[in-house]
């Protein structure tokens, strides 16, 4: 039972689950190959998984923050190479398209996110900007009718399946007194001229998922291709950040959910000293802790959740869910490793693949220390 979710809710990630089933037998072979099934996308865009943030006007489902949570937690336990790739889809662009974006844009943009022929991409780090997000150089000029963007940007997600990413590019100079000033989102459909992938990265994990640089050489875009007013586009990266902060608690939470699962199982099969090494105090006690903090990583993820679905502020509650649950996520990896042994560090058992993929959730939409900033800056502002 969990007080933040709804009867609705929990179906929809049921569902959810059932279909994740089904993909066991593939991952493997993806993550080898070090690509995303493009059928596996198209499922998930007519389930209206990819399409669950945008509101039912829209020709989403218009389901809840809490229940994309849920779905992502699914997802998560399932195969974390996909859920990453609809987080960023589903969460941070999608929010953003939907918050900010003019009926026009709306009309074009949302249903490339839903249709399954595709994933979306947001782009705001660079080879010099990461945790410094507001130091970014790609710059965008007006140019006739529209502008001319040029920049390099870097560990982009979905770069490769994308129909479009958010692109973050200032107007206008430098300046090291306010550095967040003139950095405007854009709509860029990554058919425009001057656009090119990078090739993609080879990672520790999440090989499945698709990380590219995005480079923008005389990129050529529309004037209608910024999002929002100009100039305020961090703002706009913040408040979509906040949203996908919780995606990735969530994140972390299915991934240490699913290797624990495993590990129970092993655990009660496996016969050491004449008996199944269950019955061993210290794996009781690894166990019983790492149960305990996925259920507290969940709550604290859940509870943004709800604030967010209430229109509360949940900056705050966001970054200690991510905070928490992506190191939670780190601790019950590797406690599921060592359980199964020698074992725990052969590809055969995904444990290895759960503790290689859980690694990036306190990296990437802002790292722990990052989280710790936007904590600490809350609780003791003037
Ligand atoms: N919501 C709305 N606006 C916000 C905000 C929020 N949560 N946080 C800050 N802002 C606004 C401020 O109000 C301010 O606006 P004005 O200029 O109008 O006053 C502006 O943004 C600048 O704010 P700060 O002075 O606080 O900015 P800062 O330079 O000190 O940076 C930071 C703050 C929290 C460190 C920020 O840089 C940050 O979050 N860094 C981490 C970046 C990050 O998470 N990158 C992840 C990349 S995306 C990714 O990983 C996705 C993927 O592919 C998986």
């Amino acid at each position: 039972m969990n007080p933040f979710v709804g009867g609705t809710e929990r179906e929809l990630a049921g569902a959810v689950a059932n279909w994740a089933k089904g993909l066991t037998e593939r991952i493997p072979a993806a993550e080898k190959q070090g690509a995303m099934p493009p059928d596996v996308i198209a499922d998930l865009g007519r389930l209206g998984v990819l399409g669950m943030t945008i509101p039912e006007a829209d020709g989403g489902l218009g389901a809840s923050t809490v229940a994309f949570a849920l779905v992502l937690e699914e997802l998560s336990a399932a195969w974390p190479s996909l859920a990453v790739g609809v987080a960023v889809n589903s969460g941070i662009v999608a929010s953003s398209i939907v918050r900010y974006a003019t009926p026009d844009q709306r009309a074009r943009w949302l249903p490339k996110l839903a249709d399954g022929m595709g994933l979306g991409a947001f782009a705001l780090t660079e080879p010099t900007s990461g945790s410094d997000a507001a130091s970014l150089r790609t710059t965008a000029r007006p140019d006739g009718d529209g502008w001319r963007i040029d920049g390099r940007k870097q560990f982009i997600t979905n770069a490769r399946y994308a129909p479009f990413a958010i692109v973050l590019a200032r107007i206008g100079e430098f300046d090291p007194k306010r550095t967040s000033a003139g950095i405007t989102a854009f709509v860029v459909p990554l058919d425009a001229p001057g656009v090119s992938i990078g090739p993609s990265e080879r990672k520790l994990g999440l090989r499945a998922s698709d990380t590219s640089a995005l480079i923008l050489e005389g990129a050529r875009v529309d004037r209608d291709a910024v999002l929002g007013d100009t100039g305020k586009g961090f703002t706009i990266a913040m408040a979509g950040l906040d949203g996908g902060r919780i995606g990735i608690a969530a994140q972390s939470v299915g991934i240490a959910r699913a290797s624990l699962a495993i590990a129970k199982t092993y655990a009660k099969e496996r016969k050491q000293f004449g008996r199944p090494i269950a019955d061993f105090e210290g794996l009781r006690f690894s166990i019983a802790k790492a149960e305990s903090d996925i259920a507290a990583a969940r709550l604290l993820a859940l509870r943004a959740a709800w604030l967010r679905d209430r229109g509360r502020p949940f900056t705050r509650e966001a970054a200690m869910a991510k905070l928490y649950a992506s190191e939670m996520a780190q601790r019950a990896t590797h406690a599921a490793v060592q359980i199964l042994g020698g074992n725990g560090y052969m590809r055969d058992y995904a444990v290895e693949r759960y503790a290689r993929d859980g690694r990036a959730t306190t990296i990437y939409e802002g790292t722990s220390e990052i989280q710790r900033v936007v904590i600490a800056r809350s609780l003791l502002a003037a």
